[in-house]
């Protein structure tokens, strides 16, 4: 092992860096897939979930990972970590909640306002973390 090696260690990550790349790599995986059933079977009813699981999910899940890899102090922090907790929850229940919508189900509409204000808050800590350590 050379010096170089040390800082790429995933170790060496903060464990939030760390929660956010599985999770983003996860949700890319499965935008992909939901490209593809799209693309294949030219029904695009869903593309708004695709987009999200893109954009939300592997886009600034993988984001914020990388900023908490940047400046791990910061992923220390209680900010931080409601950040990860409540992106993680509110996305899925936006997603799952925003596929039955689109499917036909009226009823799955607050489910899709939960998820999304759960993000919401989310990354309002993470906004917060960043104005508070940078
Ligand atoms: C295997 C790769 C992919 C396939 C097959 C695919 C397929 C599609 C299809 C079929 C649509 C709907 C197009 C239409 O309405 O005419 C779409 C929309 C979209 N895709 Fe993808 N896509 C892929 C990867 C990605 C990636 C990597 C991203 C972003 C990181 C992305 C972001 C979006 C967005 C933002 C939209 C528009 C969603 C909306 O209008 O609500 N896609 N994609
Ligand atoms: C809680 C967070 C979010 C909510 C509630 C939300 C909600 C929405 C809504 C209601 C639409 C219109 C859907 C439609 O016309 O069918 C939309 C479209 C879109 N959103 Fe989001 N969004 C969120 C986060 C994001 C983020 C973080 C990104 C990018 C990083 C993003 C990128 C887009 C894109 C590219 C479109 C499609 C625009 C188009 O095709 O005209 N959204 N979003």
């Amino acid at each position: 092992m050379t010096e170089f090696d040390a800082p790429f260690r995933p170790t060496c990550l903060p464990g939030l860096a760390r929660i956010q790349f599985r999770a983003a790599s996860f949700y890319l995986m499965a935008g992909l897939g939901l490209g593809i059933v799209m693309a294949a079977s030219g029904n695009f009813t869903l593309k708004g979930v695709h987009g999200h699981i893109h954009l939300l999910g592997w886009v600034t899940l993988a984001l914020t990972g990388v900023v908490y890899a940047l400046a791990p102090d910061m992923a220390k922090g209680a900010l931080a970590r409601w950040h990860v907790i409540l992106h993680n929850l509110g996305l899925p229940i936006m997603l799952a909640a925003l596929t039955a919508y689109l499917s036909g189900v009226a009823a799955a509409e607050p489910g899709i306002a939960v998820g999304a204000v759960l993000s919401t808050f989310g990354l309002g800590a993470f906004t917060l973390a960043i104005w508070r350590a940078l």
